[in-house]
């Protein structure tokens, strides 16, 4: 396919990375020039030009801008009838992408994950999946979601990854000071955590390590008895506009 991605900044580049030796033919942004010169660089398959080239070249145009600045960039620019939209942009509706992109048809909203540049990475879309399942499916899972509600809902959730990580970065930090090799303990509680996430659903899981008077059911119960998930909840409903 010709694809043009129209911002070529953190989450665009990893998307082009994921996808840069699969046979297409893309053109980005010049801007971010440090990036969409490295892309260009790495990838025979990555051509750098002007927006409007971007989107002359292109069957598939993806935007990676920021939302609060689309609308004055998109406005300077021309799309085509026969185009299809995939959007990056958090915090803008299928709808508002429509009306942005027209006569071009906006197919997708997708909410992609640094990760994509390797593939096995979550992808939350809005809209229709097939071109996204085309172009990302094989190597990512992609989470359709039916209504704006639960893409929001989605958005504030995946925040949890960040405040687990810290509690896996603290837990590494402690075990070294106790005189355990940091990187060691760091590399030990990554596998730990990740390989268990990825073998078992957590109701399951919480209940398998829930031994009486064991590890994992006495630091659990210490965290929870002070505050952990009210605080997890108050936060989420801050991130959703309903916290006091
Ligand atoms: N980062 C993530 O993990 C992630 C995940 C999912 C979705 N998203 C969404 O993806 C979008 C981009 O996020 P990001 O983190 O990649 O931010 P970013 O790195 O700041 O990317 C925005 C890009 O837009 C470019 N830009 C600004 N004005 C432009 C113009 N007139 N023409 C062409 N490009 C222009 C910026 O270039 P300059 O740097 O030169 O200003 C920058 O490369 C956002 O809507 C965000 O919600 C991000």
């Amino acid at each position: 396919m010709r694809i043009g991605f129209v911002g070529t900044g953190t989450i665009a580049s990893a998307v082009i990375e994921g996808i840069a030796a699969d046979g297409h033919q893309i053109t980005v942004s010049r801007r971010s020039a440090t990036r969409s010169g490295a892309l260009a660089a790495r990838f025979d398959s990555v051509t750098v030009a002007d927006n409007q080239q971007v989107i002359d070249n292109s069957d598939v145009v993806v935007l990676g801008l920021m939302a609060d600045q689309a609308a004055d960039i998109l406005g300077g620019l021309t799309l085509r009838a026969d185009q299809q939209v995939i959007s990056l942009m958090a915090g803008a509706s299928l709808e508002a992408v429509a009306r942005l992109v027209a006569p071009a048809r906006a197919v997708a909203v997708m909410i992609p994950f640094p990760a994509i540049a390797q593939g096995g990475s979550p992808i939350l879309l809005r809209g229709d999946a097939g071109l996204v399942r085309e172009l990302f499916g094989v190597r990512n899972t992609i989470f359709e979601l039916g209504s704006d509600a639960e893409l929001d809902a989605y958005m504030c959730a995946q925040a949890v990854l960040s405040p687990a990580l810290r509690l896996v970065d603290d837990a590494a930090d402690w075990a070294g000071a106790r005189g355990a090799d940091r990187a060691g303990a760091e590399a030990f509680l990554r596998l730990l955590v990740g390989s268990s996430l990825l073998g078992s659903e957590t109701g399951p899981m919480l209940a398998a390590l829930d031994t009486p008077g064991g590890y994992n059911q006495r630091l659990r119960n210490h965290m929870v008895n002070a505050g952990l998930t009210g605080d997890l909840r108050a936060g989420l409903d801050e991130l959703a506009g309903d916290g006091s």
